[in-house]
């Protein structure tokens, strides 16, 4: 009996079943009790190895390793019964049949508990049927790495590189003009001075013998962690435990590397239009197909935010499994009322879905009654991860510092239903993956909870909070529609007479020399929207908002 030799094969098996009709480029995730069909892409066995663990949750089975010469088959014992038999029986079906049709296999099978493994001896295959891939997988006999496939369905460029290009273009034509950038949420005034002396005094430290340090602990210095504790938790009645707190360089980071932990099958809702974090990174990991004409990816679950629905997500019409949310919103600068997130805590505890909490703007609120974190809902420490950062509160953008809470309450289980500890889990990525944030920078984010450090930060935020007023009042008294702004940094315009966002983005550059952020770029429904940051200075500020009120019609 032959062997599967070294180089890869192209499989083009449209292996269509009546009772299957199923295109996993098209809808994704599967529906329970329907199945796939391969597609003419399907490259080698690596690749349909990879597409049947595509297979949701409760459809049962998955393709858990494919060698050339063997293919093992895990039966996941969850799900129903039924169904388990069914799926076995009929991916079993058509990998017989692929094989005999393609390979001439000689396939042994044998039943292990629940897993399944066939032995497939591979003889040389067929000349006409297969075609070695050499122009892009095969060179000079060896197989070349393989790319993560998932990165290709991100849509072109992130937002903001697009929008440098256009910049880029516009100032290279007409270079002398003076471009004012409301568009990117990057801070504009210095850190403030007790944080710059606490920063120099640590460094100073790290100069001596005597004081110098390390590596620190991964989930950050306890100085730091006691004080985030007291004053950005106990302050507002809500305890938390010192190994729940991860501090870490960023929350874009640790937003974008929690999906990590989760099952690639779990169902992911995401507030339209959203920080692209969120999405972006669920695309890479392989939990969505392609995205639409729209750019709304196969398998997320999108929750429309709206002028309707004043911008506030809506809870899902079925079970999702893991549940993005912003608040203070970015980009809408919405907030959340108690009831609102009370809804969204019963929500997740009933259907035990896992509500990741981005609350970056926390600072920004102004208004009473609105909850700071998560925790202060009953019933959140055990359905939710939240993040916090010092970036927009304390000016850290390029100092980088932020903190991840993981209740050790928090629980989520393997297929098998076994329990497990997302705290555990998140620790042990974090340890593995990250060395800690330098010790400067923790001694400068600790000074932002001392008495002067509170009351620059306040001043802080105050000022940018200030512009966003000059321009909410601006824009609305010259006739456009403007949301946000109140408790965020944030605006969240309306475009001018039914204009794209990117066209609004155009006419802004290119007839008042403002640049802002075109709302789609967050997602679908942010299409016919515009967001403007706060963060300017006052004086640019100022100028830009007098230059849309006067060149542009709302
Ligand atoms: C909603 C949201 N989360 C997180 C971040 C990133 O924060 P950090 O600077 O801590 O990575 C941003 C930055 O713009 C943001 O808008």
């Amino acid at each position: 009996m032959g062997r599967f030799n070294s180089i890869w094969y192209r499989l083009d098996v449209i292996a269509d079943n009546p009772n299957y009709p199923i295109d996993l480029d098209e809808e994704w995730p599967l529906p329970a009790g329907r199945w796939l069909r391969f597609g003419p892409t399907s490259k080698c066995w690596h690749t349909i190895a990879h597409r049947l663990q595509f297979s949701k949750r409760n459809t049962a089975l998955r393709l858990a390793n494919v060698s050339r010469e063997t293919m093992l088959i895990e039966s996941l014992p969850i799900g129903t019964k039924q169904l388990n038999v069914e799926a076995r029986r009929w991916i079993l079906r058509k990998i017989y049949d692929l094989a005999s049709e393609y390979f001439s296999l000689t396939l042994q099978g044998k039943v292990r508990s629940s897993l399944l493994l066939i032995d497939a001896f591979l003889p040389e295959p067929k000349s006409v049927s297969l075609s070695p891939i050499k122009e892009n997988l095969h060179l000079g006999g060896v197989c070349m790495a393989l790319v993560n496939e998932h990165y290709l369905k991100l849509k072109a460029g992130y937002l903001f590189p697009e929008i440098s290009r256009r910049i880029q273009a516009f100032t290279d034509a007409d270079p002398g003009v003076e471009i004012i950038r409301l568009g990117i949420g990057d801070v504009t005034q210095p850190l403030p001075p007790a944080v710059i002396d606490s920063f120099h005094q640590a460094v100073s430290e790290m100069g001596k013998p005597e004081t110098f340090r390390g590596y620190g602990p991964e989930q950050g210095y306890q100085f730091l962690i006691d004080l985030i504790l007291a004053n950005d938790y106990e302050a507002r009645s809500v305890h938390l435990e010192s190994d729940e707190i991860f501090v870490s360089d960023g929350s874009k980071c640790d937003s974008g590397n929690i999906q990590e932990i989760f099952a690639v099958d779990n169902i992911i809702a995401v507030a339209d239009p959203a920080y692209p974090v969120y999405v972006d990174t669920n695309v890479m990991a392989g939990r969505t197909g392609k995205a639409d004409a729209q750019g709304r990816y196969h398998g997320l679950y999108y929750m429309p935010c709206t002028e309707a629905n004043e911008f506030l997500p809506e809870l899902p019409d079925r079970k999702v499994d893991i549940i993005y949310l912003c608040f203070p919103n970015n980009p809408t600068g919405v907030v959340a009322k108690p009831q609102v997130l009370k809804a969204w805590v019963d929500y997740a505890l009933e259907n035990q879905a896992t509500i990741l909490f981005d609350g970056a703007y926390e600072a920004y609120i102004t208004e009473e009654h609105i909850p700071h974190s998560i925790y202060e809902i009953p019933g959140a420490k055990e359905c939710a991860i939240e993040f916090r950062s010092f970036s927009k509160t304390a000016g850290f953008t390029g100092t980088r510092c932020a903190y991840t809470v993981v209740p050790k309450g928090l629980v989520a289980q393997t297929a098998s239903g076994e329990p497990v500890s997302i705290n555990q889990l998140w620790n042990r990525r974090h340890t593995t993956k990250f060395n800690g944030v330098s010790y400067p920078v923790q001694v400068a984010a600790a000074s932002v909870y001392s008495d002067a450090g509170k009351a620059q930060v306040r001043q802080l935020i105050r000022y940018y909070m200030e512009n966003a007023g000059i321009i909410r009042e601006t824009l609305t008294a010259a006739g456009f529609t403007v949301y946000g702004g109140v408790n965020a940094p944030y605006i969240w315009m309306k475009t001018s007479s039914g204009m794209s966002s990117w066209e609004f983005f155009d006419q802004l550059l290119a007839e008042a020399h403002v640049v802002g952020t075109p709302g789609s770029g967050f997602g679908p429904s942010g299409e016919g929207y515009f967001r403007l940051s706060a963060f300017g200075s006052r004086e640019k500020t100022e100028e830009a908002v007098e230059r849309i009120r006067n060149r542009i019609s709302p």
